[in-house]
């Protein structure tokens, strides 16, 4: 498995504290079959995580993946940004001051959690036409998603790809994101799972128990394009259909 979403990289957001945390949630998600992480700490952020991306940010990341192959943990992990899609992305983006998974066409996007659904998909709109393929992060945990049946799938005929969280699938953040992550993967509007993992004991990266749970409700092929095919495109930059 490949983990698009995780804030694993210490003392940057509200995830990995420092490098003992990282190597743990390391070992945690190693241990549980993935291979590869994303680190996607939160930034763009006014006021919280700015995190543009910089020299030191790329330089943690090489000092981390020094540190696993150093203790023989076998992980890779790839750059990457979980966007706000505050104000400005755009400019930001082109600058390279945002950056996309691996560097790929895919942008991975967040939302505010009330945002108007008509701003969502203006911001959405925007990142298409300048080339990029926005993937929204956690759109079951979205006001507007939860309440109208048919966002999912309008944001994906925008050009949007859709990364359910882990901890939504377990019931992690109550019912309604539950739910809403049941009905976005029974339609097959999902195209990632990924575990947004901001520690190694709540919000884990172990995405065992939500892979078994698409295997078993869904299908071994569904589960695979999520957990695998489908995040090894986005390593590669290949087209997702
Ligand atoms: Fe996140």
């Amino acid at each position: 498995m490949v983990d698009i979403h995780c804030h694993i990289l210490h003392g940057v957001d509200d995830g990995s504290g420092d490098m003992t945390d990282s190597l743990e949630m390391a070992q945690l998600a190693t241990g549980n079959g993935t291979k590869a992480i994303f680190a996607t700490p939160h930034c763009n952020m006014p006021h919280y995580f700015e995190n543009f991306w910089s020299t030191q940010l790329e330089q943690k990341l090489s000092d981390f993946q020094r540190k696993l192959d150093g203790r023989g943990v076998k992980l890779k992990v790839y750059s990457g940004q979980e966007i706000y899609l505050e104000e400005g992305f755009l400019q930001l983006l082109r600058r390279n001051e945002l950056i996309t998974l691996n560097r790929s066409r895919y942008a991975l996007v967040e939302l505010d959690f009330y945002e108007r659904a008509d701003e969502a998909y203006k911001k959405i709109s925007a990142l298409v036409s300048e080339g990029y393929v926005p993937i929204v992060a956690h759109p079951e945990r979205y006001a507007f998603v939860a309440e109208d049946k048919y966002a999912a799938a309008k944001l994906r005929q925008l050009g949007a790809l859709l990364q359910i969280n882990s901890g939504s699938i377990s019931g992690d953040f109550g019912t309604k994101p539950k739910r809403s992550a049941e009905s976005i993967l029974k339609n097959q509007l999902a195209d990632f799972v990924a575990s947004d993992a901001h520690s190694q004991y709540s919000r884990t990266p172990d995405l065992s128990q939500a892979h078994e749970f698409v295997c078993e409700n869904f299908s071994y092929e569904y589960a695979d394009l999520l957990f695998g095919i489908n995040p090894k495109r986005v390593i590669n930059n290949d087209e997702i259909q």
